[in-house]
């Protein structure tokens, strides 16, 4: 029964992503713009988010029903009080034939150095870090809260040495912003770390309703790819799991990879097996939905594991999804045609 769950589309339920907060001490242009996510932006209050118990609850139905990968993520993840509180209970789920889940994080980086060690003692297995320069200028800009850049990469050697790894990190390349970054991010990572870091590059995207997207500030990966391999070679490489986000390269003299994620240019809906949970209780069927179907309510009404897992059942059969597909066949600027619901925003579905 377990693992046999598919949605229209044949794909199954594996991926999980739990976000734990809708803030963030980070002002990303591309995720949080400033003007909108300003001092009088109204966050969650403490009450409407589910607290650990829930969402280890509803982890565990998740598992039952063939999940097997659970990534926290925010808005930022460690700003949620006690994390590893949460992650120690969600590290000692078991699948049905008894193997611990693939459990990781994605982070800002910005208050890694500090909770590393705590982290991996919890009982989490790796994390990704967003980085979207090595330029301190140019990342302070980005991240609009004129956050350094070295206090990240004190995070992510922090990471290494608690044993986190293998550590993925992820660039968002704006055209215009930072693409001057592309090669010294590649250089950096690759000398420093070799193949321990896994550095991807990932197309800005369409997602939310306030980061005021345009296709010309899109660099599609093929671009990068060719950018990179004009003074690094590069070769491909096989994904290494079904419904991966990135395609992998490795270097042609054996020095690491890097991955590049083009939702926009190359959609990856096809294999899509991830499934979102808010932090109220909501579940998401793909980044770009307007509408989640409330957990929450069924839990907090006192709906037992059954009736959580049938809801969970429904809920994914019905599943059809698949608006980076939908979008790419849509003219060139990608903007859908006459008024489309609100979507909602990433820093609060989580990514
Ligand atoms: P790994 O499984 O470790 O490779 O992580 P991941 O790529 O699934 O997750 P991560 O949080 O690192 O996300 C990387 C980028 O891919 C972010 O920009 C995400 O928003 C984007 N992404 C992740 N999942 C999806 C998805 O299902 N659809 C789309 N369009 N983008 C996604
Ligand atoms: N397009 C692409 N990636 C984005 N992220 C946040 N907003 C966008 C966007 N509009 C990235 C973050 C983080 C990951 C979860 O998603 O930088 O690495
Ligand atoms: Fe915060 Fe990440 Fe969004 Fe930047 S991309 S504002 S770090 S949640
Ligand atoms: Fe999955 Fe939606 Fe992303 Fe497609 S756009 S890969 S369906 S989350």
């Amino acid at each position: 029964r377990a693992g046999l769950l598919q949605d229209r589309l044949g794909r199954p339920l594996t991926d999980l992503r739990i976000s734990v907060t809708d803030r963030c001490n980070f002002r990303c242009s591309y995720c949080m713009p400033k003007e909108v996510f300003d001092k009088n932006h109204v966050y969650l209050p403490h009450s409407a988010l589910l607290s650990f118990e829930e969402i280890t609850r509803l982890a565990r139905v998740f598992v039952d029903q063939g999940v097997r990968k659970i990534r926290l993520t925010g808005g930022e993840p460690l700003l949620r009080k006690n994390i590893e509180h949460l992650i120690e209970q969600l590290a000692a789920l078991r699948t049905p034939d008894g193997s611990p889940l693939d459990l990781t994080l994605t982070t800002n980086g910005s208050l890694l150095a500090r909770k590393a060690q705590a982290l991996k003692a919890a009982g989490l297995q790796r994390v990704t870090v967003s980085l979207d320069a090595l330029d301190d200028t140019v990342f302070r800009r980005m991240n609009d809260m004129d956050f350094p850049v070295a206090d990240v990469l004190a995070g992510i050697d922090a990471a290494r040495e608690a044993g986190l790894g293998p550590i993925k990190v992820n660039m968002v390349v704006k055209r215009g912003t930072n693409e001057q970054e592309i090669l010294p991010m590649a250089r950096h990572f690759r000398e420093r770390h070799g193949g321990d870091v896994v550095l991807r590059f990932i197309e800005y995207m369409d997602v939310g309703a306030t980061n005021g997207w345009r296709m010309d500030e899109v660099m599609p990966s093929a671009d990068v790819v060719a950018h990179i391999a004009a003074e690094l070679p590069l070769r491909p490489l096989e994904a290494s799991a079904p419904g991966e986000t990135a395609q992998r390269w490795a270097y042609a003299d054996g020095r690491g990879e890097i991955g590049v994620i083009s939702s926009v240019t190359q959609a990856f809906c096809r294999d899509c097996s991830r499934l979102r949970l808010s932090t109220e209780g909501r579940v998401y069927l793909c980044l770009f939905a307007s509408q989640g179907h409330d957990l929450r309510q069924l839990l907090r009404g006192g709906a037992d594991d059954e009736a959580l897992a049938r809801t969970v059942r429904s809920i994914w059969t019905q599943r059809g999804d698949r608006y980076s597909e939908l979008r790419a066949r849509r003219p060139a600027d990608g903007v859908a045609e006459g008024p489309a619901p609100r979507r909602v925003e990433m820093s609060y579905i989580g990514g």
